[in-house]
């Protein structure tokens, strides 16, 4: 039996897949690693500051000792979901996708960092149910639009605007904002170190980690 929660994709699975049990726990590898294993799910809009964010934490972690790696939208675009675009269909594929990977890095027994904007609570709620209690850590990069529109770091807002970029998450497709986020970052007036540091201020609060 796998020790996750099944996820439903609509498609059928063979009867003649069955999981194999490994002889090294999810518990012995969180012990070894002397940290809580979890993802801090990194969402808000293109622009926001997810990867810069989510990158400074992981430095700060990674000083601190921690086991972590850091999963990014652009990024994982390249390789596993190359194959993916921007419709709504694609984009829950996507985070479907890095839920599953995610989820393979904490029973790896890390603290995983993923910046993907995830516009929908569905999909976010989806990977939440499929982690135990703790595991899944919100994480909302809240940058209002105009700013992540002046900032506009790849040229892709006034493209969308022009209309030469269709289902742009803010212009013509829509955010769903973070109901109840473990962490909120108001990104506006703070320093990227002010913002990661509320992240690992959670952290410790929490017991994932300890101080240094
Ligand atoms: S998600 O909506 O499926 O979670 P993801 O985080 O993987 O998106 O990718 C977002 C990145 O792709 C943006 O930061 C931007 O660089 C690029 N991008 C290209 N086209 C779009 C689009 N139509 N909407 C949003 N981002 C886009």
């Amino acid at each position: 039996m796998s020790p996750y929660k099944e996820i439903e994709t609509g498609q059928e699975k063979s009867s003649d897949v069955v999981w194999h049990l490994a002889s090294v726990s999810h518990n012995e590898r969180a012990k070894l690693n002397g940290h809580k294993p979890a993802v801090l799910w990194f969402t808000g809009l293109s622009g926001s500051g997810k990867s810069t964010v989510a990158n400074a934490v992981d430095k700060m972690l990674y000083d601190l000792g921690c086991k972590t790696y850091v999963l990014d939208g652009d990024n994982v675009r390249h390789g596993l979901n190359g194959d993916l675009g921007f419709s709504d269909e694609d984009r829950i594929e996507n985070i479907r996708r890095i839920g599953e990977v995610s989820k393979l890095f904490v029973d790896a027994g890390l603290l995983v960092s993923t910046a993907f904007i995830s516009p929908f609570t569905n999909d976010r709620t989806m990977v939440r149910d499929t982690l135990s209690d703790g595991q899944f850590i919100e994480v909302f990069v809240d940058t209002p639009l105009e700013i992540c529109e002046q900032r506009d770091p790849k040229g892709l807002y006034k493209k969308a605007r022009a209309g030469e970029i269709k289902n742009f998450t803010g212009i013509d497709s829509a955010y769903e904002l973070p109901e109840k986020p473990e962490v909120h970052i108001k990104t506006a007036d703070k320093s990227v170190e002010e913002c990661a540091r509320e992240v690992i201020s959670y952290l410790l609060a929490n017991g994932y980690v300890k101080a240094a």
